[in-house]
């Protein structure tokens, strides 16, 4: 029998009452339709994994043109709000909580599933890193187009309209896609951005189109659902920063002025090229909700909360294949293992099969 008490506590995550501190991070798994609308077995995965503390639902495009993946979903239409509906619905059934994540895949976004469109980015710098992976299989990234001051202003609508969208398919919440290579990430870390305006240069420019979208985002549901997503040191996407301590704690600085939900760090680098501790220097500049992620075992998590260096943890391929992961960790019960080759392909297998534990 796991005891994981702090893990399993409940705890006030700005204006909403999570009953434990096991999230679940962000996955997309490309199982909306090619219009990117969610799908009822959306519904069935997330209503499975009511039981987290919350969910933050995959990324989610804020605008068409913006596809990286095929078949992810968007939340820029009256069809994918009615989609998203019958998820939160779901999800709310079954006692859940749930936030969508707000994605612009910025210059990941490939032009086969862009009507030919080239991604865009602060500057036209491709991706060399990692390739496309498209539904049709992989592509090499193609250099993206260079967005204009009032594209960025657009950027930034999109965002707001967006977070309105969430509000009427009935999420609890909003969490703010700052990682892993995309569009605000791509602005923020110095790798991708070699502009020279008010959106380049130094940690303030380039910080400021996610802290213009955090914004927009908490004029529509106040800051007390919202939450922001960064990845300071993850290689992915070829992405890099001259120095990521200082630029993430600007960053947490600056949020702090928002009172969010959360801050949600992922410690580490998918492809363990760069390294650090930034969650040290995040904690001690950042005074609200800190959620961790990236590898941890509950233990390893009930550990980090006791010791005072987060508040939650999102936990990814854990979750995705233990639908009801707090319930397995509160018991100490064996996880199954998340069976990849099924990550980004169509219909149930691999996504509603995984069993929860038979009740005794
Ligand atoms: C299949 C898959 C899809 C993912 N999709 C997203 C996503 O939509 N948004 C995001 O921020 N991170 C995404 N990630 C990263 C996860 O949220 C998480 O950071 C990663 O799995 C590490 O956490 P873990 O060790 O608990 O699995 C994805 C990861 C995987 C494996």
């Amino acid at each position: 029998m796991a005891s994981l008490p702090k893990l399993l506590s409940p705890l006030q995550l700005g204006d909403v009452q999570i009953p434990n501190r096991v999230l679940m991070a962000p996955l997309t798994r490309v199982r909306a339709t090619e219009a990117h609308v969610p799908t009822s077995l959306m519904a069935e995965y997330y209503g499975q994994r009511a039981s987290a503390g919350l969910i933050i639902a995959e990324a989610t495009a804020v605008c068409d043109g913006a596809s990286a993946f095929g078949n992810e979903p968007g939340i820029h239409n009256g069809a994918q709000v009615a989609g998203w509906a019958k998820v939160t619905d779901a999800v709310h059934a079954q006692g859940g909580r749930i936030f969508l994540q707000l994605w612009h895949g910025g210059r990941a976004c490939h032009p086969q599933l862009n009507g030919g469109a080239l991604g865009v980015a602060p500057s036209p710098i491709a991706i060399t890193g990692n390739k496309a992976a498209l539904p049709t299989g992989e592509l090499e990234h193609q250099a993206p187009r260079e967005l204009s001051l009032a594209e960025i202003t657009g950027v930034m609508h999109a965002f707001r309209s967006a977070a309105a969208n969430a509000k009427q398919a009935g999420f609890d919440g909003v969490e703010v896609h700052g990682a892993n290579g995309y569009l605000l990430d791509a602005f923020l870390r110095s790798s991708a951005n070699q502009r020279t305006d008010n959106y380049g240069g130094a940690v303030e420019n380039r910080a400021r189109l996610l802290l213009e979208v955090v914004e927009a985002c908490c004029e529509v549901w106040g800051g007390g659902r919202v939450g922001v997503r960064v990845s300071p040191l993850n290689s992915y996407n070829s992405m890099k920063d001259d120095s990521p301590v200082e630029t993430y704690s600007f960053l947490a600085e600056r949020l702090n002025t928002y009172k969010l939900a959360y801050l949600h760090m992922m410690r580490a680098d998918f492809f363990k090229a760069q390294k650090g501790d930034v969650l040290t220097p995040i904690r001690a500049a950042y005074k609200g909700n800190l959620v961790g992620n990236m590898g941890y075992t509950g233990e390893e998590a009930e550990a980090a909360i006791v010791e005072g260096k987060l508040d939650a943890v999102a936990f990814g391929t854990s979750f995705l294949a233990n639908p009801d992961l707090p319930e397995r960790l509160s018991q100490g019960a064996p996880l199954h293992k998340p069976d990849s080759s099924k990550f980004y392909t169509a219909g149930p297998a691999g996504y509603t099969d995984y069993p929860t534990m038979v009740k005794a």
